[in-house]
C-alpha cells in the first residue's frame, strides 16, 4: 500500500480496506465505512540511543485495584492492573455513566485517587447525578476530582500529572485533538485519543477506562475500533425489557472473557445483583404455560433462568420460528427432534422461543428446559412448580449430562427446587420419559 493511500476503517468492527465499501466485509453493518488520514511519513532516526531494559524478578507482587463491587471487580479478574486502559462500551443512555460513578466510589473507598473526565457534562450535572448514585455522598464529593473538557491533550497531561491512580474519560467520542483532522467521534480523533491516553497511562501506571458509546448507524467509531489499542473492551448491554444491565468482556488482557457482571438500573443508580436466580425466581411461580427454568452458566457463575415458548398455529404457508437470545437453528434442531421423538406434527405451527432476562448463550444445559416449555405451549399445561430441567437433548431426544453439571444440580437445588429433571436420575432418559412422567402423552 503506498503511504498516501486513503484507507478505510469500519466504525463498527474496525475491518480495514483500501477501497470503500456500503457494506462491511467484516460484521455486515451498511454505511460504517470512514476514511482514515493516510500514514505520515516518518523520517527514521539513524542516531543510536541507549535503552533500559528491565527482568521479571524486579516485580515483586502485582497489585490489583479493586472497587469493592464485586460484579466489576470480577469481570476486569481480580480487579484492575496498574496501566491497564479498558474501553466500556454501550448504547447512550444504557448506564454506563452511572455505572461509572459507582465504580469511582468503590476506587475511592480503596484510596485510590480518581479523575472524572467529563467531556459530557458538566460539574453540576454530574453533581445532581452524584447524590442519587453514590452511598456515601459526602466522601466522594471530597474525594473526587472532576475536570469538563474535550480536549484529548488536557486528559493526557492530568494522567501524566501522576496525582491520580484511576482516571475516566467519559466519552472518548467527545473528546479531540486539535493536531488530528475531524471532528471528535471520528476514526481518527478516536484512535489518536485512545493511543496517546493509552501511551500516559503505561507510562505512569495508571488505571484508565474510555467510556465508548455504541449507535446503531455507526457514525460514531465504536469499542472494537479499539481493541487492538487497549487491554480490554467491555460492553454494557440489556434485555428488551431492560429488566437488567450486563457487563460481559469481548477482550481481557488480564482475566476471563467469560465472566459477566450483572445490574440493575435502579432510581439509585446501577444495583450490583450478586444472586440473578433469586431475582428471576422472585418474579414469579409458573403461571402460564410455556415456560421452563433452567441453569445458565456464565463463566463459572450458574444462574436460573426462564424459557419462554409460544406454539400458535401459523397462518403462514412455511410455519415461522424466532429465537430471542438462543440461535435460531438451534430452535430449529429441538424443533424437529420434538416431533420426531413425540410424534407431534408442528408443520403448522409458529414457534417462538425466547430466553429471559436479556441473556444470549449457546449454553447446551438449556436445550432441555427450551424443549419443556415448547411442550408446555403445545400442551397448553403448566409445568410443575418446583420444576427445573438440566441437559443437553441429543438428535435422538436423548437427555444428556452437560459440563459444570454438579454446579447446576448444587444452584438448582440450593434455590430450593425439588424436582429437578436431568440425565443422572434414572427415571429420565429421553424427553419422552419426562412427558410420560407428567402424563403428557394421554392429553
Ligand atoms: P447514563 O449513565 O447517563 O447512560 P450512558 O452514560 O450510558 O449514556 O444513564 C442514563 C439513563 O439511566 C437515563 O435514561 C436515566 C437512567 N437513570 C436511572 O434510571 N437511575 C439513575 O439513578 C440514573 C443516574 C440514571
Ligand atoms: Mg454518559
Amino acid at each position: 500500500m503506498s503511504k498516501a493511500s486513503p484507507h478505510f476503517v469500519c466504525n463498527n468492527c474496525g475491518y480495514e480496506s483500501l477501497k470503500w465499501s456500503g457494506c462491511c466485509n467484516g460484521c455486515g453493518e451498511w454505511n460504517t465505512f470512514a476514511e482514515t488520514s493516510p500514514n505520515n511519513e516518518h523520517n527514521f532516526s539513524k542516531k543510536r540511543h541507549i535503552v533500559n531494559t528491565s527482568r521479571f524478578s524486579e516485580i515483586t507482587t502485582v497489585e490489583y485495584l479493586k472497587t469493592g463491587i464485586e460484579e466489576f471487580d470480577r469481570v476486569l479478574g481480580k480487579g484492575a492492573v496498574k496501566g491497564e486502559v479498558i474501553v466500556i462500551g454501550g448504547a447512550p443512555g444504557i448506564g454506563k455513566s452511572t455505572l461509572l460513578l459507582s465504580i469511582s466510589e468503590g476506587f475511592l473507598k480503596n484510596n485510590q485517587k480518581v479523575l472524572y473526565f467529563s467531556a459530557e457534562e458538566s460539574l453540576n450535572q454530574v453533581f445532581q447525578r452524584l447524590r442519587r448514585v453514590v452511598n456515601d455522598f459526602q466522601m466522594v464529593k471530597d474525594g473526587l476530582e472532576f475536570v469538563n473538557s474535550s480536549n484529548t491533550d488536557d486528559a493526557v497531561s492530568l494522567i501524566y500529572s501522576g496525582k491520580y491512580n484511576v482516571v475516566i474519560v467519559d466519552s472518548v467520542q467527545t473528546i479531540s485533538s486539535q493536531e488530528v483532522s475531524g471532528i471528535a467521534g471520528n476514526i481518527n480523533q478516536v484512535r489518536e485519543s485512545a493511543f496517546r491516553l493509552t501511551q500516559a497511562a503505561k507510562e505512569k501506571d495508571i488505571f484508565v477506562v474510555l467510556v465508548s458509546h455504541v449507535t446503531k448507524d455507526g457514525i460514531l467509531a465504536g469499542p472494537m475500533v479499539l481493541s487492538h489499542i487497549v487491554d480490554g473492551v467491555f460492553m454494557l448491554e440489556t434485555d428488551r425489557r431492560g429488566n437488567f444491565r450486563i457487563l460481559r468482556a469481548l477482550k481481557n488482557r488480564y482475566g476471563s472473557i467469560d465472566e459477566v457482571g450483572v445490574f440493575q438500573m435502579s432510581k439509585n443508580g446501577m444495583v450490583p445483583i450478586n444472586d440473578i436466580s433469586q431475582i428471576l425466581i422472585k418474579n414469579g411461580e409458573y403461571k402460564l404455560p410455556g415456560t421452563a427454568r433452567g441453569i445458565l452458566i456464565e463463566g463459572v457463575r450458574p444462574m436460573m433462568v426462564e424459557i419462554e415458548s409460544l406454539v400458535v398455529r401459523s397462518g403462514y404457508s412455511n410455519p415461522k420460528r424466532g429465537a430471542n437470545g438462543i440461535r435460531l437453528t438451534r430452535i430449529q434442531m429441538l424443533v424437529a427432534v420434538l416431533s420426531k421423538s413425540l410424534k407431534l406434527d408442528l408443520s403448522e405451527q409458529d414457534i417462538y422461543v425466547s430466553i429471559a432476562g436479556g441473556f444470549k448463550t449457546d449454553d447446551p444445559a438449556l436445550d432441555l428446559p427450551i424443549c419443556m416449555s415448547i411442550i408446555s405451549s403445545i400442551y397448553n399445561f403448566v409445568l410443575p412448580q418446583d420444576s427445573v430441567f438440566i441437559g443437553e437433548v441429543s438428535l435422538t431426544g436423548e437427555i444428556r449430562t452437560t459440563f459444570k453439571h454438579d454446579l447446576r444440580y448444587g444452584e438448582a437445588k440450593n434455590l430450593g427446587f425439588k424436582k429437578i429433571f436431568d440425565s443422572t436420575s434414572l427415571k429420565y432418559k429421553t424427553i419422552l420419559d419426562i412427558v410420560r412422567s407428567l402424563n403428557l402423552d394421554r392429553k
